[in-house]
């Protein structure tokens, strides 16, 4: 992980927020490429949702909402962590998770000496487990409290009871009192889903592992409305679309580029389901600290529309044609983190290689993902019709893809800069290409196309730059494509 945060700062993926104070608990910036990471896999995420199906519509429901609406999800009172204090230095853990850290110990066999013993373990002196506070090894524990993950806040200029209410835990809550404006506006008929992606807030105890679980972080939902009385092989429909959006959900991560041995499902046990839950499954992803979720796929039932046609009092159902009925959908929700997601996707493409006796640093990310898709570089930089050549190549593949132009190194050295970040192509404008005026020696109008993962070069026709970028970065692959040009000299 510490390589990863490293490489984030030094290459403009992810800087602590407020570095220059001191940095906050958990809140991460991103950077100039690492925006752009982002965009892409929510936009992949998006397209393949929403535009590609013919049951999905998205949706973009605000952060703040009637406070109301925490009280019939539940979160007001269930959307709890149980805590305990330290009475003397103050420090907070989560009740659940204090045996999960090493902790302080001072040993009353070796003269109170101070020992920091691994997590789980007695002290190996005198054999006594933890009974004190982990940090500072001096203060007792509080018995738990429940504490509320939901952040606090007033609507308007006055700090009173009236006004309070809450940054949104889940966006999941926007599209269920959209529910009835989505499904008429649109005339949809069961089943369909609403997607949507957007921030949620959550007071975490025990923020961190970078941007693994931070305070405030991005969500890409999808609520897929099922009817409940539809049975698809003699088995209940919404059954069915659970495993369904499993499949779905768990191929995706795939199909750009995550390798499949990183991956597993795992079934939540009874005791861990979330108060709406029926049945959740999660998605997990082998992340530098081990195996964790990447994203939750719940059976949500009714209980989100049912709470909110009783707390608000209008009616939140479907009517059936065909049985002549009203009926309250059940749910599946695919719930992903979209900052998780970057985590993963960053993780698994990170290789050290040798190159010819050379450490090498390359982001494998899927060219849909990469955060720019071609580099240009100028062979030599004292040549102006080169240079002039290269910024004229920029700007006009920047029109259809994020190009850069780049001259601050050599060219050895440049590539190796765009490897590190992800860059699918180098396009190298050298003296071949520029012929020589002087001597009257035209130039032959080809580039040198490099690509990252074999670090094959094939010279190219600039003309023809367009055309092999469509085939490239759409669905062509590097061998088919390379076959039809010489290879260039490495
Ligand atoms: N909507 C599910 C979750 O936020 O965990």
């Amino acid at each position: 992980m510490d390589v990863l945060v490293s490489l984030c700062k030094r290459r403009g993926f992810i800087f602590q927020s407020s570095e220059i104070y001191g940095g906050t608990g958990a809140a991460w910036d991103y950077g100039p490429l690492g925006v752009e990471l982002k965009n892409n896999i929510k936009r992949a995420w998006w397209r393949d949702n929403i535009h590609l199906r013919p049951d999905m519509v998205g949706l973009d429901a605000s952060i703040l909402m009637h406070p109301q609406v925490w009280k019939a999800s539940g979160h007001l009172d269930h959307f709890t962590d149980p805590m305990v204090d330290c009475k003397a230095c103050q420090h907070r853990f989560r009740a659940d998770k204090v045996e999960e850290q090493s902790w302080i110990h001072y040993c009353p066999a070796t003269k109170g000496n101070k020992f920091e013993v691994p997590a789980g373990e007695p002290c190996k002196h005198c054999n006594v487990r933890r009974s004190l506070c982990p940090d500072c090894g001096k203060g007792e524990l509080t018995t738990p409290r429940q504490f509320n993950l939901m952040f606090k806040t007033f609507m308007g200029p006055v700090e009173e009871d009236a006004a309070v209410t809450y940054l949104r835990p889940e966006t999941a809550q926007g599209i269920f009192v959209n529910f009835d404006n989505v499904l008429q506006s649109m005339r949809l008929k069961l089943p369909f889903g609403i997607a949507q992606i957007g921030k949620a807030f959550r007071n975490e105890i025990t923020p961190g592992n970078f941007i693994f679980r931070t305070r405030e972080f991005e969500q890409m939902e999808i609520e897929f409305f099922v009817n409940p009385l539809e049975t698809i092989d003699g088995r209940p429909a919404d059954e069915v679309w659970h495993e369904r959006w499993i499949e779905s959900r768990f191929a995706w991560y795939q199909r750009y580029g995550m390798r499949r041995e990183n991956l597993r499902i795992r079934e939540h046990e009874k005791d861990e389901l979330a108060h709406y839950a029926k049945r959740t499954v999660d998605i997990e992803y082998q992340f530098p600290i081990g195996w964790s979720e990447l994203e939750g796929v719940a059976n949500r039932t009714d209980f989100d529309l049912k709470q909110h046609a009783q707390f608000s009092g209008k009616s939140l159902t479907y009517f059936d044609e065909e049985r002549k009925q009203h009926v309250v959908p059940y749910v599946i929700e695919p719930s992903a983190g979209a900052d998780r997601s970057l985590l993963a996707f960053l993780a698994d493409a990170y290789r050290e290689e040798e190159v010819r006796g050379e450490r090498r640093v390359v982001l494998r990310f899927h060219p849909d993902l990469a955060p720019v898709k071609i580099a240009v570089l100028p062979l030599l930089k004292k040549r102006p019709e080169i240079v002039t050549t290269a910024h004229d190549l920029r700007a006009t593949l920047a029109r259809r893809w994020v190009t850069v132009y780049d001259d601050t190194a050599a060219i050895g050295r440049l590539y190796r800069r765009q490897d590190e970040v992800g860059t699918p192509y180098c396009v190298t404008v050298d003296v071949q290409t520029v012929g020589d005026s002087a001597k009257g020696e035209p130039g032959d109008r080809c580039v040198t196309i490099r690509e990252r993962d074999s670090m094959e070069q094939i010279r190219v026709p600039i003309a023809e730059l367009q055309g092999i970028f469509e085939r490239l970065l759409g669905d062509g692959a590097w061998a088919d494509v390379a076959r039809s040009y010489p290879p260039a000299r490495g």
